[in-house]
């Protein structure tokens, strides 16, 4: 049998998508109905790069299903310091755990490891490529709040060059008819050229607008989505000092915006969104990493199904 694995945003097609929105949606309303759901498993978290939310949600997602969790919290921690291999690594855990989730520096490491892996893989960001459990719940909050994704317009603002979270969520809110994109960066933080051919080769009706001005995007946009300038990924501090204050959302700024957008941000935010923001109604960050530990609730009980395909 297959294993399932989830290590880009287009791993699922978006029917299964919205099968882990509505198991999601229904472990909020009940959550007690979930709590002895993974009773007996054990799941790993490997995280060689800093992280809050993404192994705090899933390690508070697995304890909430009743299951356990395992975890190497920095490379300097395990024996990767010691030189041993990423397939010897994963050999070994997924000896131990029933799932592995993984952050990695380098591109393409999720895909390495899950041809090593005996039990399902998730992705959660390898370097500047992907990190579609962010998509996941990014998704999951934008149905929350809109409850479409049919013909929204979503701005992304910031470093869509090295953002991640930003790859990942282009290419699968693509493949929703009348998508329209804006697309806000300094002109040596655009959104990658392959990124942008992939979009038009899912999608050749999405319309994808670039510009450097932040106001440009605010007027039309139903989705206003904050990035933080990927400083890990800069070549030189100069560069980064230079592009990190490019641009800040006040509450001046969004003043153009409409009354119903939502201003959603990965998080961690450093100085692009004025803290004065928070109190806004349409600032719905905080709501979306809460629903990330829902959205991830799901997935989990969708990978460790027993049957072909995973179930929710
Ligand atoms: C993002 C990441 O790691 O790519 N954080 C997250 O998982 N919520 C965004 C970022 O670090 O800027």
């Amino acid at each position: 049998m297959a294993i399932n694995h989830f290590l880009g945003s287009l791993d699922f097609s978006p029917e299964k998508y919205d099968v882990l929105f509505s198991l999601a949606s229904r472990i909020i309303d009940s959550p007690s109905d979930y709590t002895d759901r993974c009773r007996g498993k054990l799941m790993a978290t490997l995280f060689y790069e800093p992280s809050t939310r993404t192994r705090l949600s899933f390690e508070a997602a697995m304890l909430r299903l009743g299951g356990g969790v395992i975890s190497v919290a920095s490379a300097k921690s395990s024996s990767v310091s010691k030189g041993e291999s990423l397939g010897d690594t994963i050999r070994t855990v997924g000896g131990y755990a029933d799932l592995i989730v993984m952050r990695h520096p380098k591109e393409g490491a999720a895909l390495l490891a899950a041809e090593y892996s005996p039990v399902p893989l998730i992705n959660g960001g390898d370097g500047a490529r992907e990190h579609p459990t962010q998509t996941l719940t990014d998704l999951f909050t934008i149905h929350r709040f809109k409850g479409r994704f049919d013909g929204l317009t979503v701005a992304f603002c910031g470093d869509l060059r090295y953002g991640r979270t930003v790859h990942s969520l282009v290419k699968a809110l693509a493949r929703y008819s009348g998508v329209k994109f804006i697309l806000i960066s300094p002109s040596e933080l655009r959104l990658p050229e392959r990124i942008v051919r992939e979009v038009n080769e899912i999608n050749p009706e999405a319309t994808l607008q670039e510009t450097t001005s932040m106001e440009d995007g605010l007027e039309s946009a139903d989705v206003l989505y904050m990035t933080r300038i990927q400083k890990e990924r800069f070549f030189n501090e100069e560069d980064y000092i230079r592009l990190r204050d490019t641009y800040i959302l006040t509450e001046d700024k969004l003043r153009a915006a409409s009354e119903e957008m939502i201003v959603m941000h990965p998080l961690p935010r450093v100085t692009e969104i004025d803290y004065a923001i928070d109190a806004d109604p349409r600032a719905v960050y905080f709501e979306q990493a809460r629903f990330g530990m829902f959205a991830r609730m799901a997935l989990i009980v969708h990978l460790l199904s027993d049957k072909e395909g995973g179930d929710a």
